[in-house]
């Protein structure tokens, strides 16, 4: 069987992580995400990771995830804003994740933002290591995401070919709109 969306990302980006690779988790959440981030740094050797989430319960919720696992990988857990992180002080990222929506049984009026979230994806792109890749999972479901989503993709679709590999994965006759994936793979 096909995997779902979120499946086939952990397939695809698990490459891309190798010895001493910066990773990002720009939406932490809950930190399923940001463990499945550590957990393959580890299986490599390490290396560092970076968890953002403009929630402080989810940074703690996240970062008690995280310490169930024992790591010799740096990690660096921020609350505040995708689009205002500061990639200028470690190496480039290899993986750039984004979960985008709301979290389900947390605060749902905390929800990714159409504007920040074009504003973080074009700093992602601009910062990624050549070779890397980000994955954007979106939500067509919700209000506003449709428009958040549409944003992003005519951003992306601007990309020059030469130096970005843009694509996405979609079921298009699923009931309840599932999110769908959208891959930028950073080629020089
Ligand atoms: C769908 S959830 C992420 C799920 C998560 N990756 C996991 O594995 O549990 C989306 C997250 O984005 C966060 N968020 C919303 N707007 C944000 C922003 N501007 N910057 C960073 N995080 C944001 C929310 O607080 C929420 O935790």
């Amino acid at each position: 069987m096909l995997p779902k969306p979120l499946d086939l990302t952990k397939q695809l980006i698990t490459p891309f992580i190798t010895q001493g690779s910066h990773v990002v988790d720009a939406t932490v959440g809950n930190g399923h995400d940001t463990l499945f981030l550590l957990e393959s740094l580890e299986s490599v050797g390490g290396g560092t990771l970076t968890g953002v989430d403009l929630q402080a319960e989810a940074i703690s919720a996240t970062r008690e995830r995280l310490e169930a696992i024992s790591s010799t990988s740096t990690i660096n857990l921020i609350q505040q804003c995708h689009s205002e992180i500061d990639y200028t002080e470690l190496s480039p990222p290899t993986v750039i994740m984004f979960n985008l929506g709301y979290l389900p049984k947390f605060d749902k009026t905390v929800i990714t933002q159409p504007h920040t979230s074009l504003l973080a994806i074009q700093k992602a792109c601009q910062h990624l290591a050549v070779g890397g890749v980000i994955s954007i999972m979106g939500y067509l479901g919700h209000e506003g995401g449709s428009e958040e989503c549409t944003l992003i993709e005519t951003h992306l679709k601007t990309l020059s070919r030469k130096n970005y590999r843009v694509l996405t994965y979609q079921y298009l006759n699923a009931p309840n709109t599932p999110p769908y994936l959208i891959l930028v793979e950073k080629v020089s």
